[in-house]
C-alpha cells in the first residue's frame, strides 16, 4: 500500500441554491478542486451521491460528471451509501491511490435535494422500507426515538441538545459556505418548532443543495504539488442493522464505532491523539452518539460533556469547526466529501476565523441513516 495524500480541495456555498442544478454544482467543486492541487490530468473519479433518482430523476452520475467535467472517457464510479455517500466515496478513491492502480484520483460528492420533490420521502429511502418507512417514520422520527431512549437511560436533557446546536451555529457563523451561518442562542432552540418531539427546528440539519470535492494522490507526487502534505493515516468503515428495532442498543451507533476502531487501528493512535473532528450530526442527538461512539467522551456523556464546553471551537477536542451539517447544511451525497474539506482547512491553517490552534490530526465521520453505515478517515499534516 502507498501513502495517500488530499493536495487539492473545492467546494460550493450550500444552502437553496435554486439557480444550479446537480451537474454544475458538481463540476464548480470539482474545477475548484483540480485548481487548487494544480494537477493537469485525472486518472480516474468518484461521486458520492445519495438519491439523485428521486431528487432530480438523474442516474448514472459517473458518465454525466466525467462529461461535464470534460473529462469523457475518465473511467468514473457513483457511491451510494445515504448520507456516507461522500465519505464512502473518498474511502474508495483512497484505496486506488494505495492500492498503486491511479496516481490521481478526483472524489467528489453532490446532492440537489430542493427541486420540488418530496425530501422527507427521499431520505427516507435510506430507512428500513418495510419497517421504518412504509409505517411513516421519517428521519427527524428515528433520531427522536434515538434522542427518547438516550435521554431516558443517561439522562440527557434537551439544554444538553440544545447546547450542541448553539456551538455548532457559531462555527457555522464563522464559515462563508455555511447555509445557515447565525448564531442562535439555547432558548431560541428549546422554543423552536416542534419536528418531532423531543426535536425541534434547530435539533435538526436543514435540507440543502451543494457539492464538495478533493484530489488525491500518493505522496510521493504530492510533493511535486504541495509544500504542505496532509497524509490519509487512518481508514476505517462499517455497516450495522438500518432498522433501529433490530438493534440491542439503540443509542449506541456500533457502525460508528467499529469504522472508528477500524480508523484508529490504522493510524496506530487513540481518540485522545485526535485534535479536532467533522462528525455526522444530521440532529443534535446524533452527534452525542457520534462523540461517545468515537470515544471523545465516555458512553452516555456526551450531553454533559458538549454542554461544559469541551467541543467548542477552544475546548479539548473541537467538534464540527466547520458549523457541521447543523449550520453548514446537510446536502446529502456531498457531506462526507465535504467534512474532508474541512480538516483539510485546518491542517493547512487556512480555517479563518474558525481555525483550531495547533491542528495537527483532525478526524472525519459520515453516517448513512440512523448508522446503517459508518466511515471514518483520519488525517495529518506531515
Ligand atoms: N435549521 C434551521 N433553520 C431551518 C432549518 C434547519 N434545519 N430548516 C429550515 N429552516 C428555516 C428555513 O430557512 C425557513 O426560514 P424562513 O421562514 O425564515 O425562510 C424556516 O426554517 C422554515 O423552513 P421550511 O423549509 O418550511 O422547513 P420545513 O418545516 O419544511 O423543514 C425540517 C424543516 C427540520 C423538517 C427539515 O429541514 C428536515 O427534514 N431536516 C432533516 C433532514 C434530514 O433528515 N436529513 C437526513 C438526516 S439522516
Amino acid at each position: 500500500m502507498r501513502d495517500v495524500a488530499v493536495i487539492g480541495i473545492g467546494i460550493t456555498k450550500f444552502g437553496e441554491l435554486w439557480w444550479q442544478n446537480l451537474r454544475e454544482l458538481y463540476v464548480e467543486a470539482a474545477l475548484k478542486a483540480i485548481k487548487d492541487a494544480g494537477v493537469d490530468h485525472l486518472d480516474s473519479m468518484y461521486v458520492g451521491c445519495m438519491t439523485s433518482g428521486l431528487f432530480c430523476a438523474q442516474e448514472h452520475l459517473g458518465s454525466l460528471m466525467a462529461d461535464y467535467l470534460g473529462q469523457k472517457h475518465l473511467p468514473a464510479y457513483r457511491i451510494e451509501s445515504a448520507c456516507a455517500s461522500g465519505g464512502l466515496a473518498f474511502r474508495l478513491g483512497y484505496i486506488e491511490v494505495a492500492s498503486g492502480m491511479s496516481d490521481i484520483v478526483l472524489v467528489g460528492g453532490v446532492e440537489k435535494m430542493l427541486t420540488g420533490a418530496d425530501a422527507t420521502f427521499a431520505l427516507a429511502s435510506a430507512a428500513d422500507q418495510e419497517y421504518e418507512a412504509f409505517h411513516g417514520n421519517t428521519f427527524p422520527g428515528l433520531y427522536a426515538m434515538i434522542a427518547k431512549a438516550h435521554m431516558t437511560k443517561y439522562g440527557t436533557t434537551r439544554e444538553q441538545m440544545a447546547a450542541v446546536a448553539v456551538k455548532s451555529h457559531d462555527n457555522g457563523s464563522k464559515n462563508p459556505n455555511a447555509q445557515f451561518p447565525l448564531k442562535i442562542s439555547k432558548e431560541m432552540v428549546l422554543n423552536a418548532t416542534p419536528v418531532a418531539d423531543p426535536l425541534g427546528l434547530f435539533d435538526c440539519s436543514p435540507v440543502s443543495d451543494g457539492a464538495a470535492a478533493v484530489i488525491l494522490c500518493p505522496v510521493e507526487l504530492a510533493k511535486k504539488y504541495t509544500d504542505t502534505i496532509i497524509k490519509v493515516i487512518g481508514s476505517g468503515a462499517a455497516t450495522s442493522t438500518i432498522a433501529l428495532h433490530q438493534r440491542d442498543d439503540i443509542t449506541f451507533l456500533d457502525a460508528v464505532y467499529q469504522a472508528g476502531k477500524r480508523a484508529y487501528e490504522v493510524a496506530g493512535l487513540k481518540p485522545e491523539d485526535i485534535d479536532f473532528a467533522e462528525v455526522h450530526d444530521c440532529f443534535t442527538i446524533a452527534e452525542i452518539c457520534c462523540i461517545e461512539a468515537l470515544g471523545f467522551c465516555e458512553v452516555g456523556q456526551g450531553g454533559p460533556f458538549s454542554e461544559a464546553g469541551n467541543t467548542a471551537l477552544d475546548g479539548k477536542v473541537p467538534i464540527n469547526t466547520s458549523g457541521g451539517l447543523k449550520s453548514k447544511g446537510h446536502p446529502v451525497g456531498a457531506t462526507g466529501v465535504a467534512q474532508i474539506v474541512e480538516l483539510v482547512e485546518q491542517l493547512r491553517g487556512s480555517a479563518g476565523e474558525r481555525q483550531v490552534k495547533n491542528a495537527k490530526r483532525g478526524l472525519a465521520q459520515n453516517m448513512g441513516g440512523s448508522g446503517g453505515s459508518s466511515v471514518v478517515h483520519i488525517l495529518e499534516v506531515q
